[in-house]
């Protein structure tokens, strides 16, 4: 049997009147790397506060290692490492004193911590900075000592809670990079984001949107079975405004989904159309418009999916 590591069956949690996580399932095996992927407010936080005992869930069942996330809570703990979104650093202590100092809360004695502290240095990629105060690192760098200080403990699962937002993109690249090496090294990891690239870098991937998850699934199974149809891009030379040829594609009965990509549009055809759907009758009036053919991305996953859970499918 495969090796559990969350379980979590019709999870609830209602603050007041209001549902924040609406009965979601979900399971995780051990050395995955699943993305919990949702806009503000979707619910991941809270699922995230449930799974480590944080908050109480109103009904459902959480297991987290074993172990029962709200009674066994501190049987948890110990083996389990969190990021939270607003984490904290001591911005007055120094990179290696934030280090020590959750060792200590962790209960590690200088014999255990020194050469943990050590490789988590090497890990997070701050060897050299020991001495530089938190206070004074940089965005990205903030955030690998936060990383680093959810691991003093070795824990055996990590849950990082958006922890690459603000960020800029090398940074964003290079914290993946430890993600990754954990992964190999058998941590299993828990990762919120609302960057779809991020969510693509998922062995697994949860669509949460108003605390339903939509979707549990490879990034690359999803694009395959959620997205009807075929995907294309509609070029346009400069001078052709883009928002008319929006709107005529929309009004195109084979598509089934058109938006504004950037410079281009995109088009998601109905399932049961013939190749190009008609766009390029849509296209005629618009003198070098043009089509070329698309992937199908997370963005127009999570699109369908919305679209399909507001119209109450
Ligand atoms: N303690 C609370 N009391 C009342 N409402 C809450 C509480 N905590 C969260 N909520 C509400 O529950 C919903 C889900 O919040 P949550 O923080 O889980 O979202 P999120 O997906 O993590 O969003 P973000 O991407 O902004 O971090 C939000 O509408 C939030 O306002
Ligand atoms: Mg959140």
């Amino acid at each position: 049997m495969a090796d559990i590591v969350i379980a979590v069956h019709d999870l609830v949690k209602k603050f007041g009147d209001f549902v924040a996580v609406d009965h979601v399932s979900f399971t995780v095996q051990r050395g995955e790397v699943v993305g919990y992927l949702g806009p503000n407010g979707s619910g991941k936080t809270t699922t995230m506060r449930m799974l480590l005992g944080l908050l109480q869930p109103t009904t459902g069942m959480a297991r987290v290692l074993g172990f029962d996330a709200t009674r066994e809570t501190e049987r948890v703990r110990p083996l389990a490492g969190y990021m939270s979104q607003k984490f904290a650093l001591y911005e007055d202590l120094t990179v290696r004193e934030n280090l020590v100092f959750y060792a200590g809360v962790y209960g590690l004695g200088p014999a255990a911590y020194r050469p943990r502290v050590k490789e988590l240095m090497a890990l997070i990629g701050l060897t050299g900075q020991e001495g530089v105060r938190a206070g004074q690192l940089a965005g990205g760098w903030r955030q690998r000592l936060a990383l680093g200080i959810a691991l003093v403990h070795q824990p055996q699962l990590l849950f990082l809670d958006e922890p690459t937002s603000g960020v800029d993109p090398e940074a964003r690249r290079a914290f993946w990079d430890i993600i990754y090496t954990l992964a190999e090294q058998g941590t299993t990891v828990f990762v919120s984001t609302h960057y779809m690239d991020e969510a693509e870098h998922c062995g697994r991937l949860g669509i949460m949107n108003q605390g339903r998850l939509l979707a549990w699934d490879a990034p690359s199974v999803l694009k395959r079975t959620v997205v009807p149809g075929a995907a294309w891009d509609v070029l346009a030379p400069d001078g052709v405004p883009l928002i008319p040829l929006l709107e005529a594609l929309e009004r195109t009965p084979g598509v089934w989904q058109a938006g504004l990509l950037g410079d281009h549009l995109h088009a998601i055809l109905a399932p049961d159309v013939s190749e190009t759907g008609g766009l390029e009758a849509a296209l005629a009036p618009y003198p070098g418009a043009r089509l070329e053919p698309a992937e199908v991305t997370l963005d127009d996953v999570f699109t369908v999916l919305a679209k399909r859970h507001a119209e109450g499918a």
